[in-house]
């Protein structure tokens, strides 16, 4: 019988330990690791619209990595299994997808928001545009949608560590410009500066990693980083307007490239102002915090604790009550 003679389509989200698997999956990354005599393993990550699961091939891996190219669909065999408390597959049969294949539907890899991005963008630019009285900030926001609405909107938030999914930097951007508006009017800070940073802080990422066919860092992501491009980005809308004060487009300079708050952390410059330092903290606060929930998550059955977290050096404790009562 041939190996991949019918397909038992099961979604990544509904996969149980000990089941068989023969479907279609979206390989995301593919790692060629080291066994312990000496010969190789490789380490898949995979996708479908539901999410990810990471799969292990441990035989005949120098003729599977031939053919597995990230970005591309596959047809797999095998098993899911538990492995330090996680499912992951093990795979026994492993080809690309092809033309010929009837039951494969490109439809079960097409990643949607959990959101409606449109709405979500709309509800970001009027909350930052009425904190806003000043003309020029006004036309910068403006100049910013007409741009790069449709870039910002579908965006991922990070490649890996956290909002890393599509809509997430607009979420993450909207979850920080909420906290800006409080913390700004707690302090006295600034407030129209602070939301300012805060709406370009990490605009940069959407020249910084491509999403498609999956996420990875660009030429310039790699060789620049979203500071800069960011930067960059800022300064090419705010040159169209004329007076725009030179004093507040290098507050707003020093605020985009100072938010990773150290220079070890690829900041140019520590924050200087109150409001630089409150928009590194914000951000902080919202991706640590994202960190955390999509973790507690994604923790799978057996143990009260989470995987150690190298974004958050810990690992975190897991209520079981809580996580199944959220579904
Ligand atoms: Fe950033
Ligand atoms: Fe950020």
């Amino acid at each position: 019988m041939n190996l991949f003679d019918s397909q038992m389509k099961k979604f990544i989200k509904d996969l149980q330990v000990g089941q068989q698997v023969d479907t279609y999956y979206k390989l995301q990354a593919v790692e060629k690791r080291l066994k312990k005599d000496g010969t190789f393993f490789l380490a898949l990550e995979l996708m479908d619209k539901t999410g990810k699961i990471p799969a292990k091939v441990w035989d005949s891996a120098e003729a599977s990595l031939k053919i597995l190219k990230p970005g591309n669909m596959y047809r797999l065999k095998g098993y899911v299994n538990e492995y330090m408390n996680k499912k992951e597959i093990k795979v026994d049969g492993i080809r690309p997808a092809s033309t010929a294949d009837k039951d494969f539907d490109a439809g079960d890899f097409e990643e949607k928001s959990n959101f409606d991005t449109g709405a979500l963008f709309n509800q970001l630019i009027e909350t930052v545009k009425s904190n806003l009285t000043r003309p020029y900030y006004l036309q910068l926001v403006d100049g910013f949608v007409a741009a790069y609405s449709e870039k910002f909107k579908s965006h991922y938030g990070a490649q890996k560590i956290h909002h890393a999914y599509l809509g997430g930097l607009l979420e993450h951007t909207y979850s920080m410009v909420k906290l800006a508006v409080f913390i700004a009017e707690h302090y006295s800070l600034d407030k129209e500066l602070l939301l300012i940073g805060t709406l370009f802080h990490d605009v940069g990422k959407i020249f910084e990693f491509s999403i498609t066919p999956v996420p990875q860092a660009t030429m310039q992501g790699g060789l620049v980083g979203h500071i800069v491009l960011g930067n960059g980005i800022f300064l090419e809308l705010k040159n169209k307007i004329q007076g725009f004060p030179e004093e507040l487009s290098i507050k707003i300079q020093h605020l985009i490239i100072s938010h990773h708050g150290e220079k070890e952390f690829g900041s140019p410059e520590v924050p200087m102002i109150p409001e630089a330092y409150a928009l590194h903290v914000i951000d902080l606060l919202d991706s640590r915090i994202k960190i955390m929930e999509e973790a507690i998550k994604n923790a799978e059955t057996g143990g009260i604790f989470s995987d150690y977290i190298n974004a958050l050096s810990r690992r975190l404790y897991v209520e079981k009550g809580e996580k199944e009562g959220k579904g």
